[in-house]
């Protein structure tokens, strides 16, 4: 085999061990594009207990209004780490609530309309629709508005419906107007939790609500670790027969 042939084998081999390892590597982005205002969800889906403690968070304080239609109980299970057991105990309320059921919500739906003039939507994909950053924003963002119906009003989403159901967690907050009309929300009244404490809590509610919205992904996460595991045992291999074979022709 002539050198250079050799050479344009090798440099093609090259090439597209890289591309493959460039694909890999980089992060996908989720659609939703960047919206001006919000704040970044820290978040962590390797972080397995901080997803059990927004599963709990989940199930203890959205699931009496939302419903997750696309999720079900024993999928959590195994995706997160727990049982059958500790799912039932932890997760599952009602005993008539199989551990093969999708999440739904405790409150009828019509009863929901016509206490808050609308049904509270599904939150299976929520994270997916809005976007992550969105969901952590909007949790955050419930201040006093005593012209709300609830007296509550929402920075990222005007006029919601929903109530700040974490108000005594984080404390009540108020808008304010700087000079140029820019909006900001303070505490005027602290919460049980301090602002990071609380920052952390729908830190963990918000990866979890992530997860749901794509349970593949924490299979896709540690499938890529082994793809790229095997892609650099493979140019190792192949590193080795490359020597060997020049070996022979530079002799
Ligand atoms: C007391 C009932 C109630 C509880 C509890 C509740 N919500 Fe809501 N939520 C609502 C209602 C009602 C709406 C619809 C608001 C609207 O459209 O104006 C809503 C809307 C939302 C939306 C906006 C969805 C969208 O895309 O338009 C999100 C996100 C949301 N809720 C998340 C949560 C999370 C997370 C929890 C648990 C921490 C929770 N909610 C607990 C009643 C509730």
């Amino acid at each position: 085999m002539s050198t250079l042939k050799n050479r344009a084998i090798w440099g093609a081999i090259s090439a597209a061990c890289l591309a493959l390892f460039a694909m890999l590597a980089s992060p996908v982005h989720a659609a939703g594009g960047h919206v001006a205002g919000l704040v970044k969800a820290e978040i962590d889906l390797g972080d397995t207990a901080s997803l059990q403690r927004g599963a709990q968070i989940f199930v203890d304080r959205c699931l009496s209004c939302h419903s997750a239609n696309l999720m079900r109980y024993n999928r959590i299970g195994q995706d997160l780490g727990l049982s059958d057991e500790e799912v039932k105990a932890r997760l599952i309320r009602g005993a008539e609530v199989k551990i093969g059921s999708t999440m739904q919500s405790t409150m009828p739906a019509a009863l929901a309309k016509t206490a808050f003039g609308v049904v509270p939507p599904d939150l299976s994909l929520t994270a997916r629709a809005r976007g992550s950053d969105w969901l952590y924003s909007y949790l955050r963002a419930f201040y006093v508005d005593p012209a709300r119906p609830l007296g509550v009003n929402n920075l990222v989403f005007k006029d919601v419906g929903m109530p700040n159901v974490f108000w005594r967690e984080q404390g009540e907050q108020v808008l304010s107007k700087d000079a140029h009309g820019v909006e900001a929300l303070s505490l005027a009244k602290p919460g049980s939790m301090s602002p990071a404490e609380f920052d952390g809590m729908i830190g963990d509610l918000v990866g979890f609500m992530t997860y749901m919205a794509e349970p593949a992904v924490l299979q896709r996460k540690s499938l890529g670790f082994w793809v790229l595991g095997f892609l650099a045992a493979l140019f190792v291999l192949l590193f080795l027969l490359k020597q060997e074979y020049w070996r022979d022709i530079k002799k």
